[in-house]
């Protein structure tokens, strides 16, 4: 599959980071102690954040990159461009194996994984690094 999607800006990002941080502030992780922060950038250029939402049933727990995803569907967004993920601590908030999957139906093998810290972005991925091999809507027509 070839990507022909734009890659993203620096404003992008710093706007990304910004909104992915404000959102993480907004989590409800009680339990953890772990709040995360997302965004994700749209194919009209637009920012949808999200943040984890956990429950004292624990796996009923959303985390922050499928809320971000919520909104963007919500919000009419059929593509996504970028996603972003802020947390605290020393180690890489990195997605992980479901929200990878949940980001894979709406990107492509190229489509940028930043992670970051609220200050900065620390690392930078493709989707197809963090999910070889994947499986994904095209495979079911
Ligand atoms: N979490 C996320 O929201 N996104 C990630 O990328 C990693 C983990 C949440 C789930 C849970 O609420 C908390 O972080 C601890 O795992």
């Amino acid at each position: 599959m070839t990507d022909t999607r734009p890659p993203v800006t620096d404003a992008q990002r710093d706007a990304m980071l910004a909104a992915a941080t404000a959102a993480m502030a907004r989590a409800h992780a009680p339990y953890s102690k772990f709040q995360v922060g997302a965004a994700v950038l749209d194919a009209q250029g637009r920012i949808h954040a999200g943040c984890n939402v956990e429950n004292a049933a624990y796996p009923q727990g959303v985390c922050a990159e499928a809320g971000a995803l919520s909104a963007m569907v919500l919000a009419g967004g059929t593509q996504v461009q970028a996603v972003l993920v802020v947390g605290h601590g020393e180690g890489l908030v990195t997605p992980c194996g479901g929200c990878r999957q949940k980001i894979r139906e709406f990107a492509g093998p190229d489509t940028p994984i930043l992670i970051a810290s609220p200050q900065q972005v620390r690392a930078r991925f493709t989707l197809d690094a963090l999910l070889p091999h994947s499986f994904g809507p095209e495979h079911l027509a």
